[in-house]
């Protein structure tokens, strides 16, 4: 299974970029069982090749969602149903794009650096049982394209 990111991966179309994530993340997630570890190597393939502030997953445990596995500076352990771009996207059920944080109301600063977001859910048997949330340090970094791969990343677990 191939996980070295290589330099001249880093300089790939965003569109290449994240072909060559799914990819590696196919590798993973069929390498491999365990949760946590997936987890952990999907989060550090998607900040290595994007270079993203803060690339991670909430998990849903008792009616609210818990920290899981992130690459980045340290972040809020919990977050409530409902509350913040995470707690949205998991009542409305769909992928949330921020295009700056400022802007959203609720939103929840874990770090101050943070300029734009996205938020994926996943699901398993039809439920929502953890979400992908990525920060970037630049307003408007998130669109269709890292939305679409983001999604089509989720049908790999
Ligand atoms: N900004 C998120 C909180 C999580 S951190 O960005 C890592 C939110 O509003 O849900």
């Amino acid at each position: 299974m191939e996980i070295e990111i290589r330099k001249e991966q880093l300089a790939l179309s965003k569109e290449s970029r994240y072909e060559e994530m799914l990819k590696m993340i196919e590798g993973i997630t069929s390498a491999e069982e365990d949760v946590i570890a997936k987890l952990a190597n999907i989060t550090a393939v998607i900040r290595e090749l994007f270079g993203f502030l803060w690339v991670g997953f909430y998990i849903v445990k008792n009616n609210e969602l818990v920290l899981g596995p992130f690459q980045g500076p340290p972040a809020c352990m919990r977050i409530q149903y409902g509350k913040g771009v995470c707690g949205t996207a998991w009542k409305e059920q769909k992928t949330i794009i921020v295009a700056d944080v400022e802007q959203f109301p609720g939103h929840i600063a874990c770090s101050s650096r943070s300029k734009s977001e996205i938020v994926v859910p996943v699901f398993s048997d039809g439920k929502i049982s953890m979400l992908l949330d990525i920060d970037s340090e630049e307003l408007n970094t998130f669109d269709e394209t890292d939305q679409y791969y983001l999604e089509q990343m989720m049908f790999l677990f």
